[in-house]
């Protein structure tokens, strides 16, 4: 299966770091970014391709995995769908907006596409989607991470409260930060709970997840160690992405 990617930053960048350590079984064949060089550079690596747009990118791709913004989301799944591609969501916050999500649901049944959506940062979504079959009755989600990561300053060591609210509203003011909320809130069917503190005390990002339901009680805290080339971006976001690939080809599924 060829797979083109659109977005050619951390998350691509770890997935060609996969490629090259024999540890991602896929075919990465065609990149595509708003800057050519980025493309260009991943693609020298594994001697794929770089598209020179959105349509030549569907064209040499059989499945698009998109990890470069909400924007390039609303802007280019819609058109990969009915062009009867399978897609790989990263930046899920884009989902969050229902009237969006209802309508590329639609097209992907319409042309008999699947979307995916990589569990990412956390931990515990193959969990919530168990728990699903019962009955959810609350859920929420605190992300502590350093302030560099949400791109803001504090003096002293004193941590900050930069946003309580719904996911919904949180993907929208940290489109770069908090996309686990939406894949948390769209596995569990609930608006979720969010927190955002900025902590000057901690290195890593951390998601803790509380979910009650009809199953009982789960609580997870997920300790993310930065990717290398981009603070807001945790390195587990493209392992998951990595493991979500190496998964479709694999004749033994582990987890729900
Ligand atoms: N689901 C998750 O758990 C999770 C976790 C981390 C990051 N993300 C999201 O994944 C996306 C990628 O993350 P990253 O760390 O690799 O980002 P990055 O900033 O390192 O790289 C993004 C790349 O995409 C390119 N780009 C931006 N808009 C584009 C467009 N419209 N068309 C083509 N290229 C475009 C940029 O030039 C850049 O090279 C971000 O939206 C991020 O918020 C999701």
């Amino acid at each position: 299966m060829k797979i083109g990617i659109i977005g050619c930053g951390a998350i691509a960048s770890a997935l060609v770091d996969f490629v090259e350590k024999g540890k991602l079984d896929a075919n990465l064949h065609c990149f595509y970014d708003l800057s050519p060089e980025n493309a260009q550079k991943l693609a020298s690596r594994i001697d794929a391709q770089v598209a020179s747009d959105i349509d030549d990118l569907i064209e040499k791709s059989d499945l698009i995995m998109e990890a470069a913004s909400q924007q390039a989301v609303i802007s280019n799944i819609p058109y990969i769908l009915e062009h009867k591609r399978d897609v790989v969501i990263m930046s899920v916050g884009a989902l969050m907006d229902k009237e969006f999500h209802d309508r590329i649901q639609q097209l992907a049944k319409e042309n008999k596409c699947k979307i995916y959506l990589p569990t990412g940062a956390i931990t515990g979504i193959d969990t919530v989607n168990a728990a699903n079959m019962g009955k959810i009755t609350q859920v929420s989600l605190t992300t502590r991470k350093p302030p560099v990561s949400l791109g803001v300053h504090l003096d002293g060591e004193d941590e900050k409260v930069l946003f309580e609210g719904k996911a919904s509203e949180a993907v929208k003011l940290f489109p770069k930060n908090i996309n686990v909320s939406s894949t948390l809130s769209l596995a569990s069917g609930i608006d979720v709970d969010v927190k955002i503190i900025a902590d000057p005390k901690i290195k890593n990002n951390t998601h803790e997840i509380h979910l009650k339901g009809s199953f009982g009680e789960l609580t997870t805290i997920t300790s993310n160690v930065s990717s290398k080339n981009n603070p807001k971006t945790s390195a587990l976001a493209a392992y998951s992405a990595a493991s979500l690939l190496n998964k479709l080809n694999k004749t033994i599924q582990i987890g729900s």
